[in-house]
């Protein structure tokens, strides 16, 4: 059996989830749930980044201490993903011990092999990225580019990671396996910034204690972005269950934005060289999601939260919109209108219009009860070439291609039903014909479909008559065509997407 893992950035506290940050976490989702599809043993790792300045900062700002501003806010998270759905298999914090004992691990292995030093640091720093800046990547010498906030000098001893050492060794490993990083473009961002030369790297502060504590040096907290990179391996173990990590470790997929490209795709896979652990599998990198242009921040009022579009376009309706909408690789424009077209386009007028039309004249000419597929035809020649299409989508992660090949089934299915139409014909075998196949490609469907929409998914199964659960089902098999075995009761109920009239305001 095949292990996938498959991670989410691990979201900092000092600010609540919006629309980007669930953006990954969907998309995580829906792999995991694909994975889970095909029979493999998944491992879907999700969480929060609870140390380091900014957080420290927020927790000053709202009155609390860090662990209080991380408490509530990693809450937070936790209720947006219940929300979405997310079928998280573990939620990490860095606070946790768990996460001490196998950073100080990964650390200390670094340093006994020699790859980690003292030494004294000045440099530029933006506490929003929690990252230091040479001058030359500044705005105007002096704003941060990301935040367009001045930046502050601080000056301390830090331990430096040995980043120069591993120039050679990444840049043979990004040649060994070109899919490392996707898309391409990503790739060759991550080997440009490795030829341009690599220096080494602050790991460590004594100016905050809000962090791990350096275990040869406690004076010393690790900056809290090496911290936060070992939660990935933290997560399957590392430090408390050898075993177990042993099993996992490397099979990873990371999901990450393009503003972490060069911590993940360049400093982690140094930093577990130099630990003597395996380089990540895969790393997948998206765009950001611009609202009005811009990139969602605290700064620009321009956040979106989950939970202001979930009472109208329901979970699924949610889920469907970032997985179909917005192409996994690119930057995409959130727009609210584009969000009801969508949904009414597919959702509503396809998907759910096939459902009540297949109910109702199943109801009407079929006693109500499913007559079976015919054993050939079109559709099942279109089921084919779908799934072998739908599971290549998949595989790349590109959710938006897979969905929209999914459909290309439901668009099919509802062509034919209006040329046939067995809602004007006599009950007899020509309607059943139709009509098992048609229920057919609902149960295609809906299990092609779950990853994206688990919910609608599962009801349309059940209203179908089917037993058991979508989830359940193991694919390839379950895509096969032939079987739905017909004879079963189909329930007609409300709308599945009732259609929406965008709001006004
Ligand atoms: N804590 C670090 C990540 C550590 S991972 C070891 C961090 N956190 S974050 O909360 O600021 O952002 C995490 C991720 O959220 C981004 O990389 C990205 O995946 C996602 N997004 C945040 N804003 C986004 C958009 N506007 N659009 C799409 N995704 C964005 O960075």
């Amino acid at each position: 059996m095949a292990r996938f893992y498959v991670t989410t950035p691990i979201y900092y506290v000092n600010d609540v989830p919006h629309i980007g940050h669930a953006y990954t976490t969907v998309t995580a989702d829906a792999l995991a749930r694909w994975h889970r599809l095909l029979g493999d043993e998944v491992f879907f790792l999700t969480g929060t980044d609870e140390h380091g300045l900014k957080v420290q900062r927020a927790a000053e700002a709202n009155g609390l201490t860090p662990k209080e501003q991380a408490d509530q806010t990693s809450e937070r998270f936790r209720e947006a993903w219940t929300l979405l759905d997310i079928s998280y298999d573990d939620f990490i914090r860095t606070t946790e011990p768990r996460h001490y004992k196998a950073v100080q691990q990964l650390m200390t292995a670094a340093y006994d092999n020699g790859y980690i030093e003292l030494g004294t640091y000045e440099g530029l720093y933006c506490v929003s990225c929690e990252a230091y800046y040479t001058e030359a990547e500044l705005v105007d010498g002096k704003l941060c580019p990301l935040h367009l906030r001045p930046v502050e000098l601080f000056k301390e001893d830090n331990y430096f990671f040995k980043l120069s050492a591993f120039q050679q060794r990444l840049l043979d490993w990004y040649e060994a396996d070109p899919g490392v990083v996707s898309p391409e473009s990503k790739r060759n961002e991550a080997m440009g910034l490795i030829r341009q030369g690599l220096q080494d790297i602050s790991i460590s502060r004594t100016s905050i204690s809000w962090g791990v504590p350096v275990p040869w040096d406690p004076a010393h907290v690790f900056y809290v972005w090496y911290d936060a990179l070992i939660n990935y391996a933290t997560g399957v173990g590392y430090g408390s269950d050898p075993a177990r990590f042993e099993a996992w470790w490397p099979a990873v997929h990371h999901l990450i934005g393009k503003d972490i490209l060069r911590f993940h795709c360049v400093y982690w896979p140094a930093l577990l060289m130099a630990a003597g652990l395996a380089p990540p599998h895969r790393l997948y990198v998206h765009g950001f999601l611009l609202v009005g242009g811009e990139k969602m921040s605290k700064t620009a009022f321009n956040q979106i939260a989950p939970a202001t579009l979930v009472p109208e376009f329901g979970v699924d309706g949610y889920r469907y919109h970032f997985l179909r909408d917005q192409p996994f690789g690119p930057d995409g424009e959130f727009s609210y209108e584009g969000m009801v077209a969508r949904y009414n386009a597919d959702l509503a007028n396809n998907l759910g219009n096939l459902l009540s039309r297949v109910a109702a004249v199943v109801e009407r000419k079929c006693g109500g009860i499913g007559p079976a597929p015919s054993s050939s035809g079109r559709l099942s020649e279109v089921v084919c070439d779908v799934y072998d299409a739908v599971d290549d989508a998949w595989a790349r992660v590109a959710p938006s291609e897979a969905l929209e090949t999914t459909w290309r089934l439901v668009r099919e299915t509802n062509s034919l039903l209006e040329a046939a139409e067995p809602w004007k014909a006599s009950p007899g075998p020509e309607v059943d014909a139709v009509m098992g196949d048609a229920l057919e490609v609902l149960r295609i469907v809906a299990v092609l479909a779950s990853p994206a929409i688990p919910g609608a998914a599962e009801e349309i199964w059940r209203r179908i008559g089917l037993p058991g659960s979508v989830s359940s089902q193991r694919l390839p098999s379950a895509a096969a065509w032939g079987g739905y075995p017909g004879g079963l009761p189909v329930e007609k109920g409300p709308p599945l997407f009732p259609r929406l009239t965008p709001r006004v305001d």
